[in-house]
């Protein structure tokens, strides 16, 4: 931790139905000696009072008195790190204070109040009312600048020049910092809501917007729960839009709903040493327990699973899953972040996350092998991957076409469909 960091904040929530936050309680963040870090989080007896109280996360932060402490995750509890920035965000607000490595208080308490989720951080012990600045759809042609300036001084790696221009674009940043993953991306306002903007970075392999769009797509055609999206020209290139699905415009203001990903579910890190816990398997256990309608969601998460298989999408690590609650109850999240991927290998792929007996294998009969966990009988499994595979195999290629996608790019996509190793036995 930086010296002049505060060590402590105070956690807001804003309520199901409402569109102003209140104080849930406070965190607070120390550094032991041999650098560990504890965070403790206690719950306001105010809000505990409140007939409409609500839990910051489905398993970590029950709602009682007692003081939660915790040494995982930089002392992050999952809720908080969830709602804290990524990669993409990290690197915006490291520019923006001009340091390499600010602390984790740092980093809650510099992103702005459009971070994924129903939570917002702050030293004040009242919230204050919510901003409600965001990026414009019209502002879309400077965001793309200056993310392209970003990923271009961040790649050569001149952190210290910065001219008025680089200022000026960081800035405009800032605003959408808070949203995860490590693609540039912003987060913009229309009349119908919030949208998170994807850019097309200049070394992209494929038009990203137009693919992810595409895959979006074909997971609905899957009977996949996604969410929305639309590709539209800025300034001569495409920029993915989509919709969020943690807030909802209404007059006078945005609901929110509470959002937790699938690495705090698991209770695992972003790290290679956690990779153990990163499994679909445990997933579902784990949907199992927190979500109101347990069948549905976990048979959701097989079909997920699946596709993710039949398309190649390897990038399928647990912040791309998530839960949501609009009210008291969670749910899975609609899918986001569907990428193909090309590895040479046509024999085997692996998952990001465990997907069966034989791990990370991206075959039809490990992924087949714990259907019993997702809440489906070995014939009902089977019927879903089949139907699937076939309407993957059939379809990929012109729902990718009327996405928008090049005949180059479809050529270049196409090893990651249904690849030869999925069916072997
Ligand atoms: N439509 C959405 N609504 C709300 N949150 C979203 C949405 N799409 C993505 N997110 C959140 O933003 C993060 C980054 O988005 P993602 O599409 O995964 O970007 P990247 O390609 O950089 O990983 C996700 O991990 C998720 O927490
Ligand atoms: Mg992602």
């Amino acid at each position: 931790m930086t010296s002049e960091a505060p060590s402590e904040c105070y956690v807001y929530v804003t309520l199901p139905g409402e569109t102003e936050a209140v104080t849930a309680g406070r965190f607070a963040l120390a550094t032991h000696r041999h650098g560990v870090a504890e965070g403790r989080f206690v719950y306001g007896r105010s809000y505990l009072a409140r007939a409409n109280a609500v839990a910051l996360d489905p398993i970590e932060l029950k709602l009682t008195t007692r003081t939660y402490n915790t040494v995982a995750f930089s002392g992050l509890f999952g809720a908080l790190r969830d709602a804290s920035p990524d990669y993409w965000g990290r690197l915006v607000i490291q520019r923006h204070l001009r340091q390499a490595s600010p602390s984790e208080m740092d980093y809650l308490l510099h992103s702005p109040d459009d971070r994924a989720g129903a939570l917002g951080f702050g030293l004040n012990p009242t919230p204050p009312a919510p901003k409600r600045i965001f990026n414009q759809r019209l502002d879309l042609a400077a965001l793309q600048t200056a993310a392209d300036t970003l990923v271009a001084t961040n790649d050569s790696n001149t952190a210290g020049r910065r001219n008025t221009h680089d200022l000026q674009v960081e800035k405009l940043l800032l605003l959408g910092t808070s949203m995860g993953g490590a693609r540039p991306k912003a987060v913009i306002e229309d009349s119908d809501g919030l949208w998170v903007a994807k850019f097309n970075r200049r070394d992209d392999a494929w038009n990203s917007a137009r693919v992810e769009h595409a895959m979006l797509q074909l997971a609905r055609a899957c009977a996949i729960t996604t969410a929305d999206s639309r590709v539209v020209k800025v300034g001569g290139r495409d920029v993915l839009l989509v919709k969020r699905f943690d807030r909802e415009k209404i007059p006078g203001g945005y609901l929110r709903a509470r959002m937790v990903s699938a690495l705090t579910l698991l209770r695992a890190e972003d790290t290679y040493q956690s990779r153990n816990k990163w499994s679909y398997v445990l997933l579902a256990e784990e949907l199992r327990r927190v979500c109101a309608e347990p069948q549905h969601n976990a048979a959701e998460l097989f079909r997920r699973m699946c596709f993710n298989a039949l398309i190649s999408n390897i990038d399928d690590h647990p912040r791309n899953h998530a839960v949501i609650a609009r009210n008291q109850d969670w749910c899975l999240s609609p899918a986001y972040d569907l990428t193909p991927a090309t590895p040479i290998s046509q024999e085997r792929r692996d998952l990001a996350m465990i997907c069966g007996d034989g791990g990370r294998y991206a075959n039809a009969s490990n992924l087949l092998s714990q259907c019993a966990r997702f809440l489906l009988e070995r014939d009902e499994a089977q019927a879903v991957m089949a139907d699937m595979q076939a309407q993957i195999k059939a379809t990929w290629h012109a729902t990718a076409r009327s996405a928008g996608v090049s005949v180059r790019d479809c050529e270049k996509i196409a090893t990651a469909f249904v690849y030869p190793g999925f069916d072997q036995s």
